[in-house]
Order: C-alpha cells, then sequence, then structure tokens
C-alpha cells in the first residue's frame, strides 16, 4: 500500500531479484548436502524454508510491488522456494536410505554361527545310574552310606572274615597305600577292593536296625580292557534286623532287578564268599543276549556271617542280615548292551550324551 502510486522499481524488492533467489537456492542446496543426519537436515530446513529464511522474506516483499509485477514476481519466488523444497526432499531421501543401510549392516545376525559355542556337557550315566539305585532304595526305607575309598585293611578284609592267609586277600589284588606294620596299631592302608568295608563300619557306628547302602568307588590292580577296569563302581547293601531270612533278601533283589532291567527271572545260585554264610550269586535272565538266551551273574550276597556280625559286637543269635554287593558298570552295561568297559571310562563326553541329560 505504501508504494501503491510509484512507479515500478526493482530496487527496494531486494530479496526478490533473481541472481538473489537463484544463490538462496544454491545456499539451501549445499547446505542440505552438508547435513550428515536427518535431524541436522531438519535444522537447516528451517533456515532455508522457516519464516526468516530468503525465501520467506522474498515472498513478503511481493506486497510492496506494483500489481503489475506481482504475478511474475510470486511465480519466481513460488519457482525458487520449490526448488529448495525439493532439494531437502531428495536429501532427506538419500540420508534415510544411508541410516537404513548402516543400521542394516550394523545389526547384522549371521545366521550360521553356532547358537551355542560352548557344547554342553552330559552327566556320566555312571552317575546318574548310582542316583537312581540311591532313590530305589531310599524310597524302600534305605539309608545311603558312604565309605574312604582309601580304606583301613582290617574293614577291608578282616573284619569282614578274610584272614591274612585267605585266599580272597590274594585273589582280590588290592592296591596297597601302606604295609600292616608289625607292631601293634600299625594298620595297613588300601585302595578299597570292594564296598563291603561300608558294612563293617555301619554295623560298629549304627544303631540296629540297619537298612543302607552305599554305592562308591573301588579299586583293583586290573589292566584296562574291554573286560577290566583299575578303578570301578560298586553297590553294597547291608539290613541288620530281627528274623532276616533269605527270602527278605531274594525279595530286594528281585525288587532291585526289576527296577533296574525290567520283569525279568533272577535265580540265586550257591556260590560262597567269606563274609555271608549262606552265599549266592544272583543271575539274571537274558532271552535276547547277543550269544543266545543265557543266564548272566549280577553280584554276590548272602546272609551276613555271624562270625562278621561277632567282629561287629552285634549278637548273632538276637539279630540276622543279608548284604549284597552289585558292579555297578556290570548293571549299566546289562543294562544298555555296553560290550566295552573302555567306553565308561574314557570321558567322552560322545558316549555319556548318548544317555540324554537324566538329572
Ligand atoms: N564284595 C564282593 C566283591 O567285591 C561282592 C559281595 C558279595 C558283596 C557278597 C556282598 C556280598 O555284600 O554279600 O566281589
Amino acid at each position: 500500500m505504501t508504494y501503491r502510486n510509484d512507479p515500478y522499481d526493482p530496487k527496494p524488492a531486494a530479496q526478490l531479484d533473481q541472481s538473489a533467489l537463484e544463490d538462496g537456492v544454491t545456499a539451501a542446496e549445499k547446505a542440505f548436502a552438508a547435513a550428515a543426519d536427518p535431524d541436522a537436515l531438519a535444522a537447516i530446513r528451517h533456515q532455508h524454508l522457516g519464516d526468516r529464511a530468503p525465501v520467506s522474506l522474498a515472498r513478503r516483499e511481493i506486497g510492496t510491488l506494483p500489481p503489475a509485477a506481482k504475478a511474475e514476481a510470486g511465480k519466481r519466488v513460488n519457482e525458487a522456494r520449490r526448488r529448495i523444497e525439493t532439494g531437502y526432499q531428495h536429501r532427506l531421501v538419500e540420508l534415510e536410505r544411508q541410516e537404513a543401510q548402516r543400521v542394516l549392516a550394523q545389526e547384522r545376525v549371521d545366521v550360521t554361527l553356532p547358537a551355542d559355542r560352548r557344547p554342553r556337557g552330559a552327566r556320566h550315566p555312571l552317575t546318574t545310574l548310582m542316583e537312581r539305585i540311591e532313590d530305589l532304595f531310599v524310597g524302600m526305607g534305605y539309608e545311603v552310606a558312604e565309605g574312604p575309598e582309601a580304606e583301613l585293611e582290617w574293614y577291608s578284609f578282616d573284619a569282614l572274615n578274610i584272614g591274612r592267609d585267605h585266599p580272597a586277600r590274594t585273589t582280590m589284588d588290592t592296591f596297597y597305600l601302606a604295609a600292616a606294620g608289625t607292631a601293634a596299631g600299625e594298620a595297613g592302608l588300601v585302595l578299597r577292593p570292594h564296598t563291603s568295608p561300608a558294612q563293617v563300619r555301619a554295623m560298629l557306628t549304627r544303631q540296629l536296625p540297619v537298612y543302607l547302602i552305599c554305592p562308591g568307588r573301588t579299586y583293583r590292580t586290573d589292566e584296562l580292557d574291554a573286560t577290566h577296569t583299575p578303578v570301578f563302581h560298586q553297590v553294597e547293601g547291608l539290613v541288620v534286623d530281627r528274623g532276616i531270612s533269605m527270602a527278605h533278601l531274594k525279595g530286594t533283589l528281585d525288587q532291585f532287578a526289576r527296577a533296574m532291567f525290567g520283569p525279568q527271572a533272577t535265580r540265586l545260585r550257591p556260590s560262597y564268599f567269606p563274609f555271608t554264610e549262606p552265599s549266592a550269586e544272583m543271575d539274571l535272565w537274558f532271552p535276547q543276549h547277543r550269544d543266545g538266551p543265557r543266564w548272566v551273574e549280577w553280584g554276590g550276597c548272602g546272609m551276613v556271617n555271624p562270625r562278621v556280625l561277632r567282629a561287629c559286637g552285634i549278637d548273632p543269635d538276637e539279630w540276622s542280615g543279608f548284604a549284597f554287593g552289585m558292579g555297578i558298570e556290570r548293571t549299566l552295561m546289562f543294562r544298555h548292551g555296553i560290550s566295552d568297559m573302555r567306553d565308561m571310562v574314557e570321558g567322552d563326553v560322545r558316549f555319556a550324551r548318548g544317555f540324554g541329560m537324566e538329572v
């Protein structure tokens, strides 16, 4: 309105000058190109398209122009504005594409990498089998006892009616840690060749009646081969109560056999052990044995010898008992058709894994 009657003079409309508009567009495009990310670009957009941007000021100056010049000036300003806006949009698309690519590269997941770089181990089947046996007997009211693996000779032999000159003393090839001295009190120390000394310890320390098992490691001077191992495991069983008979022994071992191998014929075959009288071997009937149907010896058992009861301070006229000793390796071999002892000794996790992660 101010200049309504003035002749057209482009000078006051400095911002409307074509080259000034051109400079504004170039400056905006340069600034957009320099923006490193969409946030920076948004800030720059404001400088070039906001209220105080040159093109916005130029648009305001259109009002100062004489009517004849307005349309043409408006066109040029709008064109400049459109180019800046387009420049902005292009740069925005470009920056967003770069950003997406960066995120893709950074967050890339190699799906071919192993999911778990530390292979999981497995519990040894001998361990889990011993735990199963413990569960079975605990369920029948037994205690689980432990004894030392470095055991006194007296508990290992003498108290079990295996005297100095008894042949069993030499047939059980024993590792000696310390020989018995000649002076009184100089006891010999061995790596226990069976779990039977646990019977003696139990009878000497516990109140009667006693119902216990003792699973554990045992040692003999055997070379490692398919059928022998110098370190193996047994489970000892001992019951001392009033009126215990061979029938209790048979019933208990049948229960044990059923839990280990399923319903299966068993038999007690007369045998000899110094610490039981009478003594027997428990045999299992394997109709599917790979060498044809047959009886297989599982372990020794019998009625606790009165001499052993007496050595432990128990009156055999009042108390009687049974005992048994089964090899855990043998049990595992029968259960799972393992034919080579060494598989159970070498500790290869591939063997253990085959039994699953039973806990
Ligand atoms: N201790 C015997 C061995 O290692 C096994 C054994 C047999 C244990 C008869 C017993 C038993 O308790 O009554 O060969």
